[in-house]
């Protein structure tokens, strides 16, 4: 047991009492400045832990841990039948890397890779992915979709659409979708979408949807740098704590729901609903895009490639395509 633990196990034997510095001091052995160490670090791992300069510690709150049984008795009740398997990890460098290796050795469709922590979280464009241990949702999921390469951005929009509504249901929070994937609330990006596909010849041979959600991050947690272009969904709950177990399970009923609709009627449907949710079309802004640099002007439509068309200020038209992945 490493002596965190050991400090954890103390509080939870005298759980709603306070014990003392001394006492712990006392029985672990240890001093009173490396004690207030591990607490910090329980604090950051999302323990509330109240301290007392006369009484000491006491626990008031543990994170929520992600529990497995609890989700897929869940998804029953939701009559859901799209995981097919869920492989938990305490910690992973990065869940994409352990979905693509079940998905090579034959995975099927649906089996979903959650990690409480990731120490190596990959985002789009080569960037990182914050990860905190058990604050976030960090999950990958196999699917074998049959369609043609070039659809594959469709089902980046289609994640997209299913996520921020699955975070509305849960939050009521006013989120927003900024193209091609990135959810937002008060211009702030809440949530990372990352689609890799492995190609086999020009059909899709699988697709890894990975899902990055800043659930219970605190203001500490994000970097100076992050702080003004990123947030956490408790942040904006007033600090309120939100159930990961309660967003996952919705994320992938909701999702489950919009993949029939695609797979029944095609695009169509995802693409209103895309832009019944986006904050991007309409309003003018500058877009990267993978071909040109930059682009300066107003999106006016999505188009089935998942291209976003914008009109630049000389009224010419420009197709924007996002950066995805193709690996293999
Ligand atoms: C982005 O850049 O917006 C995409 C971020 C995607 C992060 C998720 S977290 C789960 C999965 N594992 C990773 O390493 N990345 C994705």
């Amino acid at each position: 047991m490493t002596t965190t633990s050991n400090v954890l196990e103390l509080l939870e034997r005298t759980q709603n009492g306070f014990v003392s510095g001394e006492q712990m001091s006392h029985e672990l052995g240890m001093s009173r400045p490396a004690i207030w160490k591990h607490i910090q670090k329980l604090k950051t791992q999302g323990y509330v832990i109240e301290s007392s300069k006369r009484r000491g510690y006491r626990l008031l709150a543990k994170p929520e841990q992600i529990d497995v049984q609890a989700i897929v008795a869940r998804l029953m009740e939701q009559q859901s039948s799209l995981v097919s398997g869920i492989k938990y990890f305490e910690s992973v460098e990065s869940t994409q890397n352990i979905a693509h290796n079940y998905a090579r050795e034959g995975a099927p469709s649906g089996t979903l890779v959650i990690a409480n922590e990731q120490t190596t979280g990959r985002g789009r464009l080569g960037r990182g992915w914050l990860s905190p241990i058990g604050k976030g949702i960090y999950m990958s999921m196999v699917l074998r979709p049959q369609i043609p390469l070039q659809f594959a951005p469709q089902l980046t929009l289609l994640t997209a659409v299913s996520l921020c509504i699955a975070l509305r249901e849960v939050t009521h929070l006013p989120i927003g979708i900024k193209w091609p994937n990135d959810l937002l609330i008060h211009g702030r990006k809440i949530s990372g979408i990352l689609l890799e596909s492995a190609s086999d010849e020009d059909q899709i041979g699988h697709v890894i949807m990975g899902v990055g959600i800043s659930v219970n991050l605190t203001q500490e947690d994000f970097s100076e740098a992050l702080q003004p272009i990123a947030t956490s969904l408790r942040i904006e709950n007033k600090d309120e704590p939100v159930s990961r177990i309660e967003v996952i399970v919705t994320f992938i009923t909701v999702f489950e729901r919009y993949y029939e609709l695609y797979k029944r009627e095609g695009f169509a449907p995802i693409r209103a609903l895309w832009e019944s949710l986006s904050v991007t079309l309409f309003k003018e802004g500058s877009f990267a895009s993978m071909a040109a640099d930059r682009v300066q002007g107003t999106p006016i439509a999505l188009l089935d490639s998942g291209a976003l068309v914008v009109r630049q200020a000389d009224g010419t038209e420009l197709q924007i395509y996002s950066a995805s992945a193709i690996l293999e």
